[in-house]
């Protein structure tokens, strides 16, 4: 069941009529609690929430977890199951954390954050398995320029990333709706990453992963996921490409993950044509990691101008539209609750603010702004709970 979305017409918002379709293209994979849908789990979900709202127009909206704070600080434990229907980990499902010592696996944080999604009636977003980044000692050293080698030959390479992948898909089978088999594998000029796995095993290595994961869990949905390919141009392009010639290959791949990390010194990009043309090719879209950086006060959370923080409302508001504006556009996924635990401070120097709440866990006016957005949506007057 799913409702029509909102279409947005040189500016007037025009309300499809809220009649039921039946969509093969929104029915999740791989998680038998799917069902359940999010606005109606239980009465601890806020009409009012992101999650409820969303539920009224088929979208699933999710968050990045870190597992650190998720049961020990009720706060941040009470936003993440009353306002998402889905989850992400942050970090726990990375092979640094799954495979710390070779042969060893740590499944125990990962295992408590899909426990909790099924209590809460939330899917799971898995991420990620073949990337360059946060990639265990013994397997690989990044150099200070950020040149990436292994001590491992190209068989055994191969070998520990099927190994991999096969142990991990096949250890959460039946638990992740989408899996970000691939991620980050094009510079933003067009061309592959020189990653280990570029090194050693060939662009081949790109179909292989996918065969592998979607061996080891036929019903999930297997995405490839990176940042930067929501504005057109090279990067964007090559992905295109790339997911084109997998599709015509007959490689199981299902969906392209656009991070949208934005910031507002950059400008919009033309997200909704890009995740129109990639939907197009019969995949399912999902922004998978928003969040909207500022420059900010220095030491603060706070935005440096009343033009930064307006920027950022309308930078959100737009991620938020582009996806409901996209049939096939079936999650929408925040990168972390609150300001104080966002990735944003310690990478980008300067910036910050990037997410909806603030230090102090309270909702910034970027969430009642996604909020307006999805009662707009669902074309019916907000009910407070
Ligand atoms: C980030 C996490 O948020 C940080 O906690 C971690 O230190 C580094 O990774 N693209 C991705 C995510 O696909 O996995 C990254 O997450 C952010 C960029």
């Amino acid at each position: 069941m799913r409702f029509s979305r909102t279409l947005l017409l040189g500016g007037i918002t025009l309300t499809a009529a809220l009649t039921a379709t039946s969509s093969a293209v929104a029915t999740p994979a791989g998680a038998d609690h799917h069902h359940h849908r999010g606005g109606h789990h239980s009465s601890s979900v806020p009409r009012d929430s992101l999650r409820a709202l969303a539920d009224e127009v088929g979208l699933r909206v999710g968050v990045a977890v870190n597992t650190d704070l998720l049961g020990e600080n009720a706060t941040y434990t009470r936003i993440v199951n009353q306002q998402f229907s889905t989850v992400t980990p942050e970090n726990v499902m990375k092979w640094e954390v799954v495979e710390p010592t070779r042969g060893k696996y740590n499944w125990a944080p990962a295992d408590e954050l899909v426990a909790s999604a099924r209590r809460n009636g939330q899917l799971v977003r898995g991420h990620t398995l073949v990337w360059h980044s946060q990639l265990p000692k013994w397997l690989a050293t990044t150099a200070a320029d950020g040149s990436q080698s292994t001590t491992l030959s190209k068989a055994e390479l191969r070998a520990v990333l099927k190994r991999h992948i096969t142990d991990q898909v096949r250890h959460f089978r039946g638990k992740i709706w989408q899996w970000d088999v691939v991620n980050e594998a094009f510079n933003d000029d067009g061309t592959l990453r020189n990653s280990i796995w570029l090194q050693k095993l060939g662009r081949g290595y790109l179909a292989d992963a996918f065969r592998w994961a979607h061996e080891a869990d036929p019903k999930a949905q297997l995405f490839y996921n990176d940042y930067n390919i929501e504005f057109t141009g090279p990067k964007s392009n090559a992905v295109y490409a790339m997911v084109k010639d997998l599709k015509r290959q007959g490689v199981p791949i299902h969906g392209v993950g656009f991070q949208t990390h934005l910031d507002t010194q950059y400008g919009f990009p033309d997200l909704r044509a890009n995740l129109q043309r990639f939907a197009a090719l019969g995949l399912n879209v999902a922004e998978t990691e928003v969040d909207v950086r500022t420059f900010v006060k220095e030491g603060t959370n706070e935005p440096v101008s009343g033009l930064a923080q307006s920027a950022q409302e309308a930078y959100w508001s737009q991620t938020l539209q582009a996806c409901l504006a996209v049939r096939r556009c079936i999650s929408y996924t925040v990168w972390g609750v609150a300001d104080s635990n966002s990735w944003i401070p310690g990478v980008f120097k300067g910036e910050g603010a990037a997410l909806l709440y603030n230090d102090a866990y309270q909702p910034k006016r970027q969430y009642g702004v996604l909020q307006q957005d999805l009662e707009l949506a669902a074309g019916a007057p907000r009910r407070r709970s």
